[in-house]
């Protein structure tokens, strides 16, 4: 299901002009076909949702799934009425990992020369707009990656994280070993990598894994509120922000320093930076233009 955005909720710059309107619509018609098989989607404001829906094998990722995720990503991305996404799956599973039944008769070639995983996640890390994963259940292997990929994680009490590709005696293939570092550090991406066991949500919120932990019924709606929190930001300062973050991961502390100042100072050459700081002094709320 695709619920589309009603007009009047387009950015006024679109409304104005009628070409770019049906240019739009085209434009969506072409990127977003609305025929997904594994998820669902739609539209809350300018926070569009991303549900995996395969849940008789836990939300597993086989390749339909992972390219239609990459779809939904590319079209909210070329969306300008769409300012953040959120993905999530069902209570019981987020997503389960890769899917082993597509696997588990692969060759290496075939592996290499199909660049498994590879294409998919490459458009889903490119995108610049906040995503936020909203963990419930199981979200183990490619799902426990998958949710690295997002910009923040939220979950629910019983979500459970891990990396048990050991088990299978094979070893993460979509980051985990890079991006669970990153998050938890050593030691524990170590022990969860190694014994392949899962983190809870507690242990997951106190490692840094995620930012907040809410009750499972208020997952969802916690997470759509805080997206729509921050899709009412300037979106210039959004792009820029987790451009410099995502930075962090790639850099030296000086460079990473330069960079950030760069964009701080480029940042006074848009209108909301003066219209931010004016609405502070002035005591009112801001009224941005993404310009
Ligand atoms: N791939 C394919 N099918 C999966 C799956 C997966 N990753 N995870 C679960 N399923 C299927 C099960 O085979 C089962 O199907 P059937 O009903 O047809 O038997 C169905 O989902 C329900 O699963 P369970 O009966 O096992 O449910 P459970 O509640 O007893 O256990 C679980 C839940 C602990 C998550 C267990 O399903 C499990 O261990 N799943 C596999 C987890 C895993 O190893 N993930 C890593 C995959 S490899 C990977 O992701 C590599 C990478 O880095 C990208």
């Amino acid at each position: 299901m695709h619920v589309d955005v009603l007009p009047e909720m387009m950015p006024a710059c679109i409304r104005r002009h009628p070409a770019l309107m049906m240019q739009r619509a085209a434009m969506q018609q072409e990127v977003n076909p609305m025929k997904y098989e594994n998820i669902q989607t739609s539209v809350e404001g300018a926070v569009a949702l991303v549900t995996l829906n395969r849940p008789k094998v836990l939300n597993a990722l086989n390749h339909d799934m992972m390219t239609e995720i990459a779809d939904a990503i590319d079209a909210f991305a070329a969306d300008d009425a769409i300012a953040a996404i959120v993905i999530t799956g069902n209570d019981k599973a987020f997503a389960a990992g890769a899917d082993i039944s597509e696997m588990v008769d692969k060759t290496a070639v075939e592996m290499y020369l199909s660049d498994h995983f590879a294409r998919q996640w490459e458009r889903f890390t490119s995108c610049r707009k906040p995503i936020i994963a909203a963990v419930a259940g199981h979200a183990l292997g490619g799902g426990c990656e998958l949710a690295m990929m997002c910009d923040v994680i939220v979950c629910a009490e019983n979500a459970r994280f891990g990396q048990p590709e050991v088990k299978l005696g094979v070893l993460p293939g979509i980051g985990g070993t890079q991006r669970l570092v990153r998050a938890v550090g050593k030691a524990k991406a170590m022990d969860m990598c190694l014994s392949g066991r899962t983190m809870g949500a507690e242990e997951a919120e106190r490692a840094g894994l995620v930012s907040r932990v809410f009750a499972t019924e208020a997952l969802v709606p916690e997470a759509m509120k805080l997206a729509a929190e921050i899709a009412g930001m300037s979106r210039p300062a959004l792009y820029m922000i987790k451009e410099a973050i995502n930075r962090a991961y790639e850099t030296t502390l000086a460079e990473g320093l330069r960079f950030e100042r760069r964009l701080f100072h480029a940042a006074f050459a848009t209108h909301d930076q003066r219209e931010g700081m004016r609405a502070f002094l002035e005591k009112r709320a801001a009224q941005w233009t993404h310009s």
